[in-house]
């Protein structure tokens, strides 16, 4: 997966629809440290350590897993891709449009208007049909044809729709605020929740409808992916729940078991299941 990673990046594909900016960028690193930051990105959690490669790289090396992803579930290349809260996050988008040739047809649903414009500046050299809705995941299927998608991708998405779970009701607009400097404030909710064991109450019922509705908009024989990824650097702050965060895949998972929806797990090869995990829609 590295050397594959470091060429799509680097030379290939996802480079090919990275902004001029990024592609310049990234065509001023060394070949060390385009190396080191493909390997930061690879790894679960992410090491400690300022790396500009590293954060430079990290969507388009998200990207190539994804791709990967779709090559081995052997999705149809015209695939439909529905992924819930995108935010300004072009991973799953540019996977779908390389995986299809740009035949492909990717919808997003996702609250946050900041982001959502932040993700449209990024798409210039995209040649797939996308849409990004301003609703919420858990209204998926008053938005979207049932049976139209062959896939749900959750990128990272786990946390999004637990944070916002808890933020709303404590009168935070998630449409309209400003994320990033409010995101300490929602994940120091969502820790608070789930130190008074209080996540099954506040937490899992907004995810679990996010999941619910994304079965629901994916044919029979589709799939719903979701991967989760978090950084060592966190680990240090006290305000930061780690073991959450590091555990947020395995926690969905029991809920997905309890809530008896029609999905059957299987393994993705070279795929931590901490960290990645995928259904087959029945
Ligand atoms: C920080 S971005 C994350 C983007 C991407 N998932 C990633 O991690 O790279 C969080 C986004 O999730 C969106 N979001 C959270 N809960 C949502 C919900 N219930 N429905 C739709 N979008 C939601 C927010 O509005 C925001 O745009």
């Amino acid at each position: 997966m590295l050397e594959r990673t470091l060429e799509e990046v680097s030379r290939g594909g996802v480079h090919s629809l990275l902004p001029d900016d990024v592609q310049a960028k990234i065509g001023a690193f060394s070949a060390g440290e385009l190396r080191d930051g493909v390997e930061r990105n690879l790894a679960r959690p992410m090491p400690r350590g300022p790396s500009e490669a590293g954060r430079l790289l990290m969507n388009p090396c998200l990207a190539v897993q994804w791709l990967a992803a779709f090559e081995e579930l052997d999705l149809p290349r015209d695939l439909r891709v529905y992924e819930p809260c995108a935010g300004s996050s072009e991973p799953v988008l540019l996977a779908t449009d390389l995986y299809s040739e740009g035949a492909g047809e990717y919808v997003s649903l996702n609250l946050n208007r900041a982001l959502a414009a932040q993700l449209r500046d990024k798409l210039g050299k995209v040649r797939l049909a996308w849409t990004l809705v301003e609703e919420p995941a858990q209204a998926a299927r008053h938005v979207l044809a049932p049976g139209s998608f062959d896939v749900a991708c959750f990128h990272h998405a786990i946390n999004d729709l637990l944070q916002t779970a808890v933020a709303e009701p404590r009168g935070m607009d998630t449409r309209t605020v400003d994320w990033w400097p409010n995101e300490r404030r929602m994940i120091e909710w969502l820790a608070e929740e789930a130190a008074a064991g209080d996540l099954d109450r506040r937490a899992r019922p907004g995810l679990l409808e996010a999941v619910r509705q994304a079965v629901e908009i994916v044919r029979p024989g589709g799939w719903l992916l979701f991967d989760h990824w978090t950084w060592y650097g966190h680990q240090d702050q006290a305000w930061f729940p780690w073991e959450l965060f590091c555990d947020l895949i395995p926690l969905a998972r029991e809920w997905i078991a309890e809530a008896g929806l029609p999905l059957v797990e299987h393994p993705v090869a070279g795929r931590d299941p901490r960290w990645w995990m995928c259904y087959e829609r029945q």
